[in-house]
């Protein structure tokens, strides 16, 4: 039976039924050079997003045959590296789909109605009301979509529910599985858009995919939502935007280097801020976990 580490927590009845199927598993975060080290003794590792999994953590697992990311992206593995030593690398893409997309419309709404702001003023004793008089409705106003994956397109069905108009822009139209509004340029998204929410992966090489250029061709107004990752927005652009009052309001569940942030974005104002929490629901982590079981139990078999 294998060794298992799981660093950044997971699901109880995951890690309850690794144990039924007789593994030893050891829940341990550990600080990236202490990894290194530790690493030797196991077969698996099981990592969210704070456990960095880079060449050298590799390096030291002399005994590793898998790496599981329980989340969709693996941006914090060094796949290439992994895969040349023979590990193999995994992740849970569809698992915690219907958590983001949730997150992503609930700061739409937080952002439209200053909901946390208001929150703050009355937990501070203060009567606000005219302060917050100024509130945006979603219905019948244009949801852009950057990328309409599995998040992208959770939330085109929502959003359309709620009486919003989608126009959704995606770098590979034919892996769009769902139907029911235009797929237009990225250019048309960026000018039509009364709310933009951008759901792709962030490409390294490419850079962000918004910045002051595609900021110049916005709606004045428009409220942006970053539950994507943090690289896609360019944060100075972001933050120019909003003091100069292009942008409306914007909401942030992810940041260029995290968990360290840029303190004046998310002090701003007009933004809300979250500590990258899309995925983190009870639902969402129980499936994740019940996939990261499946991918271990098939892995061993
Ligand atoms: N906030 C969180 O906690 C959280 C949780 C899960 C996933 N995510 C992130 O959400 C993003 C989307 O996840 P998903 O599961 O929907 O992925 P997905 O692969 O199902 O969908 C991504 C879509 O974006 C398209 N695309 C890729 N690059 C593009 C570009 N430059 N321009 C336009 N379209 C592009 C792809 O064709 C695809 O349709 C990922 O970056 C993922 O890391 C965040």
């Amino acid at each position: 039976m294998a060794k298992i580490l799981i660093t950044d927590g997971m699901d109880k009845t995951a890690i309850a039924d690794l144990k039924k199927l007789g593994h030893d598993v050891v829940e341990q975060f550990y600080p990236e050079d202490q990894l290194i080290k530790e690493i030797a003794a196991f077969d698996v590792c099981v990592v969210r997003s704070a456990t960095k999994v880079t060449a050298k953590v590799i390096d030291g697992g002399k005994n590793l045959k898998l790496v599981v990311r329980g989340g969709v992206g693996v941006d914090n593995i060094d796949v290439a590296h992994a895969k040349s030593k023979g590990i193999e690398v995994r992740n849970t893409p569809g698992a915690s789909s219907a958590s983001v997309a949730e997150l992503a419309l609930g700061l739409m709404f937080a952002v439209a109605r200053q909901i946390p702001a208001a929150d703050h003023t009355m937990k501070a004793g203060q009567w606000e009301k005219k302060a917050f008089s100024k509130g945006m409705e979603l219905g019948g106003k244009v949801l852009g979509l950057i990328g309409v994956g599995r998040i992208g397109g959770l939330l085109a069905e929502k959003a359309a529910a709620l009486g919003m108009w989608i126009m959704a822009y995606d770098k590979f139209p034919d892996q769009v599985k769902v139907k029911g509004f235009p797929l237009v340029s990225k250019a048309e998204v960026l000018e039509q858009a009364d709310f933009l929410s951008l759901h792709i992966p962030f490409d390294k090489t490419a850079g962000p995919e918004i910045g002051e250029a595609e900021f110049r061709l916005m709606k004045d107004g428009v409220v942006i939502i970053n539950a994507a990752r943090g690289g896609v927005i360019d944060e100075e652009a972001l933050l120019h935007a909003l003091n100069s009052g292009k942008v409306r309001g914007a909401a942030i569940d992810v940041w260029v280097g995290e968990p360290n942030y840029r303190k004046d974005l998310a002090a701003h104002p007009k933004v809300v801020a979250m500590p990258h929490i899309g995925a983190a629901t009870v639902e969402g982590q129980n499936r994740v976990g019940g996939e990261v079981v499946e991918i271990i139990k098939g892995f061993f078999k």
